[in-house]
């Protein structure tokens, strides 16, 4: 690093290991009496990464959550180091509501949602993408490694690697990287392809992803490719490569087997008047989840008389997400509907056939909930990985319980031994729910077995492994350049 470049580094909050995403792992929260508190945000990313952090001590730089929070210092909280990055009221709507999750999010995921272009969405995301640069910048100790993640910040491995071509950066996209037939309809598509070019190793979650990528970059910026690696003009050479992303299976397995859990789990069976098989949803209130059309297979078939309510019950439960975003907003307002209709119709007194949670819990309340689950229900039309099917899977010690689980999740490439649905045929779902909900325990013991070794295997501390000894064994050409980039 030059004199100059040096000037910028506080020389205090420095670290070799540095995780750039959006969200911070937890949330400011401001309670009534005028108090501050935090909270852990929601989605995958942070349970995936924060037991990474914790391993490795490094620092998280992050939005801590709502609007116009200025000047959090870097603080330490449960014993993580943690950067906050602010944003303005104005920043929430136009990069993270706006060209986050109105054009990234709907765009990569198939576009099941219509995604919108506006000009002034993408202008706030430069800007905001700048700012977190700077501030890895800054944090970043020399030489360190900086992984950026998901789709909030495909600029920041360009911003970054302008300013400190010393680093090591790794980007990872926890989210589908589309076909090039949708990613093409981008006004900015070159702009961020070059942006995500920064970085030295790109991780996606399925070779299809890193596939499409590398394809991309061929055709739309003209740079040589050969399979999994992109050579720049300069020969700096970048590598497009898929890490299935994974959980922190021995923790949820020592959560599910306690005691507490345990109990807690028989306490929800016995809540929900112990009925022979207990159905469970999880996931964040989100259109690509395919919440809606479980709900109607379900429903459907209480209605067929297939499915008695004093017999089995559906447990939703749904993460309040994104909830200014117009989409969002719908998509509550209809599942509500949805879960109102099916209850009215076919619930009886003490017995209504869905059971609805808008809330978020506890990791030990979600460990119960996936105990008292006889059969997951995980449907999206399109998902990055999908770690709730993991994370019940890791749950099942003893081997018990059927997992549905659509084609589309990233997961369904790993665990096979599923009940595989397509969400968008409400027939086959229902044949499917059925057959997950009469199998015997030898064939859901058999399928659990399969899939639990899977887990066990291929836990996320191998995922973060694996990604981090690629990009640091990535040395002769990256130092090579490092040096070029230093005389010049
Ligand atoms: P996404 O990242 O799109 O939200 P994932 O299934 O990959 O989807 O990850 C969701 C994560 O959020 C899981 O770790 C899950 O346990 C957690 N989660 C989902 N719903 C809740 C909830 N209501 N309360 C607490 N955690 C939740
Ligand atoms: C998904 C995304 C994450 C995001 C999370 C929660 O997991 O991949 O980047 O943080 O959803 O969404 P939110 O918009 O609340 O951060």
């Amino acid at each position: 690093m030059s004199p100059a470049q040096k000037a910028d580094h506080p020389s205090d909050h420095q670290a070799d290991l540095v995780i750039v995403a959006n969200r911070l792992p937890v949330d400011r929260v401001h309670n009534a009496d005028g108090s501050v508190s935090w909270r852990t945000s929601p989605g995958g990313l942070v349970t995936a990464l924060e037991p990474v952090l914790r391993a490795n001590d490094g620092a998280w730089i992050g939005w801590p959550g709502s609007a116009d929070e200025e000047d959090v210092e870097p603080f330490v909280e449960d014993g993580l180091s943690l950067v906050p990055v602010s944003l303005s009221a104005r920043e929430v709507e136009e990069f993270y509501e706006g060209f986050s999750n109105g054009t990234l999010w709907p765009l990569y995921h198939d576009v099941i949602a219509k995604p919108e272009f506006h000009r002034e969405w993408w202008e706030s995301y430069v800007e905001v993408n700048q700012r977190f640069a700077d501030r890895a910048a800054e944090v970043a100790a020399d030489g360190a490694t900086v992984w950026v993640q998901d789709y909030q910040l495909q600029l920041v491995p360009q911003m970054l690697r302008a300013k400190r071509p010393d680093l090591r950066i790794g980007f990872y996209l926890h989210i589908p990287f589309p076909p090039a037939e949708l990613f093409s309809q981008l006004p900015w598509r070159r702009q961020l392809l070059e942006g995500l070019l920064g970085a030295d190793l790109i991780g996606f979650q399925l070779p299809g992803a890193a596939a499409n990528f590398v394809r991309l970059v061929r055709s739309r910026v003209g740079h040589k490719t050969h399979r999994d690696t992109i050579y720049l003009p300069d020969g700096r050479p970048v590598k497009a490569t898929a890490f299935p992303i994974s959980i922190d299976t021995a923790g949820f397995e020592e959560l599910a087997r306690s005691e507490g859990v345990e109990q807690r789990a028989a306490e929800i069976r016995a809540a929900l008047g112990n009925p022979r098989k207990i159905f469970l949803g999880v996931d964040r209130l989100d259109y690509t989840k395919g919440i809606y059309s479980r709900l109607r297979a379900f429903g459907e078939l209480v209605r067929d008389g297939e499915i008695d309510v004093e017999d089995a019950v559906f447990v939703q439960v749904a993460t309040p997400s994104r909830e200014r975003v117009e989409q969002y907003r719908i998509l509550r307002d209809e599942i509500e509907m949805l879960v109102g209709r099916v209850n009215g119709d076919h619930g009886r007194i003490g017995h209504p056939a869905i059971h609805y949670l808008h809330n978020s819990y506890p990791r030990e309340e979600m460990a119960a909930f996936y105990r008292a689950a006889d059969v997951m229900v995980v449907t999206p039309f399109r998902d990055g990985m999908n770690l709730v099917a993991k994370e019940y899977v890791a749950c099942r010690f003893d081997n018990d319980g059927a997992l549905v689980l659509s084609e589309f999740a990233g997961a369904a490439q790993e665990l096979r031994q599923a009940w595989l649905v397509n969400p968008y045929d409400i027939d086959g779902m229902k044949a499917s729910l059925m057959e997950a909900f009469a199998a015997d325990s030898k064939e859901t013991g058999r399928r659990m077995r399969a899939m639990r070794k899977q887990v066990v295997a291929n836990d996320v501390s191998k995922w973060a492994r694996d990604f981090l000894d690629e990009l640091s064994s990535l040395p002769e050409q990256h130092d090579k350049h490092v040096r070029r980039s230093r005389a010049g």
